[in-house]
């Protein structure tokens, strides 16, 4: 199925699953739903082209229901404020199919992962993959206390029904410390695969102490952009080869925004680089990354980027659209 096709859905049943979290249920509403991988997220079209991107957290076995928990933020740009005020059981809404940027290496000797807040919704889905797979696993999960914390009993169960350790950090709680991160990553064994999602200061915190580490055993998920994305500054051109069509991308617009204002539909959700949803072919052309998503040798291949964020280097870029 092409990343471009939508499904349509109806969301089931709503639960409070923790103090600002709610776990939706989300049907198939007509048809049956596309399989997904332990880390895949789903793009929910929410209101006037607002899209947000949430991680799948149910177990991938289960092939009839796809399960997001979405924390209100206060911070929030629109999205969580939107799931929690409107989306009820019996609405209807549309979303993109799963795709999966923060993959599960099902064969590892030991999985390490390192969740903050919200950001346990990918682990929940892994958890249960690595329990069916027989596969030891370590999970760390810090939430401010244990009212903010999702799907802990659940999580308790599978630890103690496999070989999963789950150790909770609650700093706000008396006697509670932030997980020493650089600690967990420095004694675990060097083929160890480490996962983190969280807020941007656990990711960075993270990254500082995986910095030794083989990337191919280093795996992050963020919520948003690392630092903001900066304006482009500079015109180039666009060839898009399918639609036989050259575009201008003026400074200030990304390639991304040039392309939809020309009136062609192309899958998008973040614009700020970490969904992947705008993922595009290059033919021809030079890019400057700037997404969280491709690895180095990714971006040294340089045939596809990001047209959210990402920019030429070249005077003109070919892509396949
Ligand atoms: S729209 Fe999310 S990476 Fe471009």
């Amino acid at each position: 199925m092409s990343t471009s096709a939508t499904l349509s859905l109806r969301v089931g049943r709503v639960r409070q699953e923790a103090q600002g979290i709610r776990r939706y249920e989300l049907l198939a509403d007509g048809g049956a739903l596309p399989r997904f991988e332990a880390g895949a997220h789903l793009d929910l079209h929410l209101q006037d082209g607002l899209k947000r991107s949430y991680s799948i957290c149910n177990a991938p076995s289960e092939t009839n229901r796809y399960e997001i928990a979405v924390l209100d933020d206060p911070a929030s740009r629109g999205g969580s404020r939107f799931v929690h005020q409107a989306l009820h059981e019996g609405v209807q809404l549309t979303a993109s199919v799963p795709r999966n940027n923060f993959p599960l290496v099902e064969q590892a000797p030991h999985t390490l992962m390192i969740a903050g807040g919200i950001g346990i919704t990918p682990f929940r889905a892994m958890v249960h993959r690595l329990q069916i797979l027989g596969q030891a696993w370590t999970l760390h999960y810090c939430a401010r206390t244990r009212q903010h914390a999702a799907f802990v009993e659940e999580l308790q169960q599978l630890a103690a029904s496999g070989q999963g350790q789950l150790h909770l950090h609650f700093d706000l709680e008396p006697g509670g410390a932030p997980l020493d991160i650089a600690q967990q990553i420095a004694s675990a064994d060097e083929n160890t695969h480490l996962y983190c999602c969280g807020p941007g200061s656990m990711l960075d915190a993270f990254e500082r102490a995986c910095s030794e580490r083989p990337p191919t055993r280093v795996h992050r998920e963020r919520f948003a952009a690392a630092t903001p994305v900066p304006s482009i500054g500079k015109t180039f051109e666009i060839v898009l080869a399918r639609q036989g069509r050259t575009l201008k991308v003026l400074p200030n617009k990304s390639i991304l925004e040039t392309v939809l204002e020309a009136g062609i539909d192309v899958p998008y959700s973040c614009f700020e680089g970490v969904c992947g949803a705008c993922e595009t072919e290059v033919l021809e052309g030079c890019i400057q990354h700037r997404d969280t998503l491709l690895s180095e040798d990714e971006r040294a291949a340089g045939d596809r980027m990001m047209i959210c964020c990402s920019t030429a280097t070249s005077p003109s870029l070919v892509l396949d659209l």
